[in-house]
């Protein structure tokens, strides 16, 4: 065995490692937080380590991802163990995630009468929990912080391809120990013992679930899609120091339309408002549910990680230093950060924001090809947009909306007949709708019609822990909403290419003949 010295956070420690074993490899075994969007597989460019001491020689395509960083940093799933060496993890910067709230009265009892109720809303990137009381109806804490699954990959069927490979347990006790430590945080803010907190709501999507619940997620990932459990029930805890509280997962409708589209449905009241609306959370899955007159539609795309920032060359989340904004102010590119200092990087909205510029000022033209040159500043900053950033962002995109033009097409809705657009989740809630019309991202008539509610996973499992009238609509969701499946369907597949150009072309959405619900196959 070979030693490697960790510097993390500030501390030394020492683990061991065999070799030939990547860093990346190492480190994970013995808890180390590299940020690997690609879950090591030597795609991303991301798990960037300062590394000395006994490693293998950079090869090319390190060098490659690396570009300017290459003379002082290594890729962990790059650098092999050839004997002692050392490895300093670079710190994470602080991820701004969306846990604002709206005190709503849902009615009826609330689903616990003792102790506290938490709800918490666990993401693909991020996670989202909130405590309350019986008698309250605002939180009394809530907390926000990066889900540390993501140094087994950045979407789900990268950290589903890691359980296969190395079992589902290592997943799940990430979660469980991270769930540990916000819900002692949140009870430690509040004044409350863990003892005191009696009842959770845990919403996320079907992967996210089936990892808490430390549920085999391959078939999942795998034609039919068949998840082990859509839950809908209350478990007994798994969480470490808080065994004793009921757990309820909320029904999830199908295997890549989860619970927190449920719980989304549920606290937009979606089901109940007059005309047609479409609920969207745009995040590596583009998650959405139409309703369309009585019906209640739903799909899933894989948009990918580029909206998180991840295969974006200057990509991150919503991190300090990340370009959020950017405008046009007579002529001159101006953007604006998270926390207001440099430009470091460039995460999903300002990624939005910097192609719909570019494409106004011709410097991107409708194929996605830049007009000169193989990038693009921002503004004044040196944070670039290079043409393969642009490729992804067409396959992200063009994921999104042909999935909204294959609802509306199932269902039989022109883009008129839409009477709102509401955007859910954390990069929803930041997205500029101008900007996502002239991408093409939405259609351009929906701009005026769009706006962003914020958490509403996170939303509708604390209605749940309210009220049990809410938990009761959350089943009636799920049980009315009829999955519409993409993969295998026709009009998505074409869709998916014709909308890989920018900007709008009249493309309607085509009526189908039937005005009944969609096939449960599609
Ligand atoms: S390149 Fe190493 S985790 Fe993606």
């Amino acid at each position: 065995m070979q030693v490697i010295t960790v510097y993390e956070n500030g501390t030394a420690r020492q683990i061991e490692g065999t070799i030939g074993e990547s860093l990346h490899r190492a480190l994970l075994a013995e808890g180390g937080e590299v940020d690997s969007p690609c879950g090591g597989n030597q795609k991303c460019g991301k798990c960037v380590v300062k590394a000395e001491g006994a490693l293998s020689e950079m090869n090319s395509e390190e060098r490659r991802l690396l570009g300017s960083r290459a003379d002082s940093f290594r890729l962990a799933c790059f650098a092999t163990v050839l004997g002692d060496c050392s490895v300093t993890i670079l710190p994470k910067a602080a991820l701004k995630v969306v846990t604002d709230y709206q005190p709503c009265d849902a009615g009826g009892e609330t689903v616990y009468s003792e102790g506290f109720g938490a709800a918490i809303d666990i993401g693909t990137t991020t996670i989202a929990a909130y405590l309350f009381s019986p008698q309250t109806k605002e939180p009394l804490a809530s907390a926000g912080e990066y889900n540390h699954q993501q140094k087994y990959g950045a979407d789900v069927i990268t950290r589903i391809a890691y359980s296969k490979e190395h079992g589902v347990g290592v997943l799940c006790d990430t979660i469980l120990h991270q769930l540990s430590d916000m819900l002692k945080g949140l009870c430690r803010e509040a004044g409350v013992s863990a003892q005191e907190l009696r009842t959770l709501v845990i919403t996320g999507n079907t992967t996210m679930l089936h990892f808490y619940a430390g549920l085999y997620a391959y078939p999942i990932a795998i034609a039919p899609y068949t998840p082990a459990s859509l839950f809908g029930d209350w478990y007994p805890s798994l969480i470490p120091e808080f065994e004793h509280a009921s757990i309820y997962l909320p029904p999830c409708i199908s295997a890549y339309v989860g619970a927190d589209i449920t719980c989304g449905a549920l606290a937009s009241n979606l089901a109940e408002r007059g005309g047609n609306w479409m609920l969207i959370d745009v995040g590596t899955n583009g998650e959405m549910m139409l309703k369309a007159r009585d019906m209640l539609a739903c799909c899933s795309t894989a948009a990918g990680p580029a909206f998180e920032g991840a295969g974006i060359s200057c990509g991150s989340g919503a991190v300090p230093g990340a370009i959020d904004k950017v405008t046009l102010c007579e002529d001159k590119v101006l953007y604006s950060t998270i926390g207001g200092g440099a430009a470091k990087t460039l995460c999903g909205s300002g990624l939005i924001d910097a192609a719909a510029i570019y494409l106004n000022l011709e410097a991107i033209n409708r194929n996605g090809k830049l007009k000169e040159g193989k990038s693009l500043n921002i503004g004044d900053s040196r944070v670039t947009l290079t043409q393969m950033d642009i490729r992804q962002l067409q396959l992200a995109k063009s994921a999104i909306r042909a999935g909204i033009d294959t609802l509306l097409h199932e269902c039989g809705i022109e883009y008129e007949h839409l009477d709102g657009i509401l955007l859910c989740g954390g990069f929803g809630s930041y997205l500029n709708p101008c900007s996502a019309g002239t991408i093409g991202l939405i259609p351009q008539e929906w701009v005026a019609k769009t706006s962003a509610i914020g958490n509403a996973a996170g939303q509708g499992a604390a209605m749940i822990l309210q009220s049990k009238t809410a938990l009761k609509k959350a089943h009636q969701i799920a049980e009315k909403a009829v999955t519409v499946e993409l993969s295998t369907n026709r009009f998505f597949l074409d869709r998916f290419m014709e909308r890989m150009a920018f900007g709008e072309e009249i493309l309607s959405p085509g009526r189908r003949a039937s005005k009944t619900a969609p096939d449960r196959n599609g």
